[in-house]
């Protein structure tokens, strides 16, 4: 009896309580925090969208490069005053950053008032935590290392058209300068009936696109027999959900078996994120990425060849430890060989803990950001000229809801993920509409909507 009692008080503990969550970083992030939504509505409290009407606040932070963390480090600072005045506020940060030895304790001694701090793998504990800082009034720091994310967790995610979808967590690979290994842990795929199960109950609520997430999607499945990526993605396709993205690929890992997988269903998006890091064998080689500039160049090839038209875009890191005003330049002319639809650029960023940190030649400041500047400039004219080459084309996009700048027009991507604004009701969202592409802009297109050809979502 007193067992039920409690499980009931604790159903309820946020009852009344608005919570709102920041997050930082990848999608990988925004799912997360999709979980703790559900975790923290599950328990009786609403999400808000504003910071100040809200009694608990999450930060979902990231670590992958230093600026993420000094943003998070500068914004949970300006809530000192804040808890200072409003004691009952209850602040919790989680995530990736929290991962990385040492980082909670050192954030728990800087920022004394924040209540809870969790990372990737243990937000299954945050009711637990909750009831012990709501009732016990005293503050939880808990961080585990390599756990597996448990199946079956509530979540709380943006209405329909579009789901986050994961399947698998963790990373295997080192690349020298990156952090993720070290904190999301060793690769672990979620089983093949877990993620089509999701996917169609998904497509019954009424979503029609999932973007299927990892690390590295390519080798979902490993130690899974006959269950490779591109047999998840013909199950994932045959439950029929109408548009199927996923993020990330590593170029080592695409495989004839993926390209023709994608080939094969017109549900599967023309589109792939294929960061290339660096176009310098040499950076390569010390990045620890597995193929050469020549091997992407011939991938690149292959894939445009199966599929032209393929909408691609990359990831980029200028000012690598040793990297030369050569192995520089033989970045900028992969990027005019390539001509990628749209890049993330990213300045090297040291961190601690991973190999890179500790190679010789880190390049000087000034250095970094000339290269970044002449990357941006060289990648915004081609973003733009392949922006420009849709103009007068019809387009299919899934409308995602009002424009943000024109509350008179809608937005949606094509089936190669570009942004389109159209002038049309808001109450289109969640409908297919062909477009005519009228216009380019930097980052986007303009569009006028020719008819709408499904109907739209209750
Ligand atoms: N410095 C700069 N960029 C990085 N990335 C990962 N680690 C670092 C780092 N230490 C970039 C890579 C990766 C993307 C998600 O972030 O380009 O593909
Ligand atoms: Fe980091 Fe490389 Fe793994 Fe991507 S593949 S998460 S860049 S280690």
């Amino acid at each position: 009896m007193e067992m039920h009692a409690q499980r009931v008080n604790r159903a309820k503990c946020l009852k009344g309580l608005q919570f709102y969550i920041e997050t930082y970083g990848c999608q990988m992030n925004m799912h997360d925090s999709e979980k703790i939504a559900g975790i923290l509505s599950t328990l009786g409290g609403t999400q808000t969208k504003s910071k100040k009407a809200a009694d608990i606040i999450v930060f979902n932070t990231c670590c992958v490069r230093e600026n993420a963390e000094n943003k998070l480090y500068g914004n949970v600072g300006k809530l000192k005053a804040v808890k200072a005045k409003r004691p009952d506020l209850i602040l919790c940060v989680c995530g990736c950053m929290m991962q990385q030895p040492g980082a909670a304790e050192k954030l728990a001694g800087t920022f004394p008032f924040v209540d809870i701090l969790f990372g990737t793998t243990n937000m299954d504990k945050l009711p637990d935590m909750l009831e012990t800082v709501l009732y016990k009034r005293h503050r939880c720091v808990e961080v585990c290392a390599d756990k597996v994310a448990q199946e079956n967790v509530a979540m709380l995610r943006n209405p329909p058209p579009l789901a986050l979808v994961n399947i698998m967590q963790g990373c295997d690979n080192f690349c020298s300068y990156c952090i993720v290994p070290y904190v999301r842990g060793r690769e672990h795929s979620r089983p093949m009936e877990a993620v089509v199960r999701e996917v169609s109950a998904l497509k019954e609520q009424g979503y029609r696109e999932v973007m299927l997430l990892g690390q590295n999607v390519n080798s979902y499945g490993k130690g899974q027999p006959g269950a490779g990526f591109p047999e998840l993605l013909d199950a994932v396709a045959r439950t029929g959900i109408e548009r199927i993205r996923f993020m990330t690929s590593h170029p080592k890992d695409v495989s004839d078996a993926l390209i023709e997988q994608m080939a094969a269903h017109d549900t599967i998006c023309k589109q792939l994120h294929l960061p290339v890091q660096s176009g310098s064998t040499r950076i390569l080689g010390r990045m620890n990425r597995k193929y050469t500039r020549e091997a992407y160049l011939a991938l690149v090839e292959k894939i445009r060849r199966r599929m032209p038209g393929i909408v691609l875009s990359t990831d980029i890191i200028v000012g690598f430890p040793g990297e030369t005003e050569a192995d520089f330049l033989a970045t900028l002319s992969l990027v005019r060989e390539v001509r990628f639809d749209s890049a993330f650029t990213f300045v090297y960023s040291k961190r601690t803990g991973t190999e890179a940190a500790d190679f010789e030649g880190q390049v000087p400041e000034e250095i970094k950001k000339d290269r970044i500047m002449r990357l941006i400039e060289m990648q915004s004219a081609i973003t733009y000229e392949s922006n420009l080459a849709c103009v007068g084309r019809t387009a299919r996009i899934l409308v995602e809801g009002a424009s943000t700048r024109d509350k008179a027009a809608i937005c949606g991507r094509t089936d190669g993920g570009k942004m389109v604004n159209a002038k049309g009701p808001a109450t289109l969202t969640g409908s297919f509409v062909n477009v005519k592409i009228t216009g380019a802009r930097k980052t986007s297109l303009l569009g006028k909507i020719l008819d709408a050809d499904t109907p739209a979502i209750q």
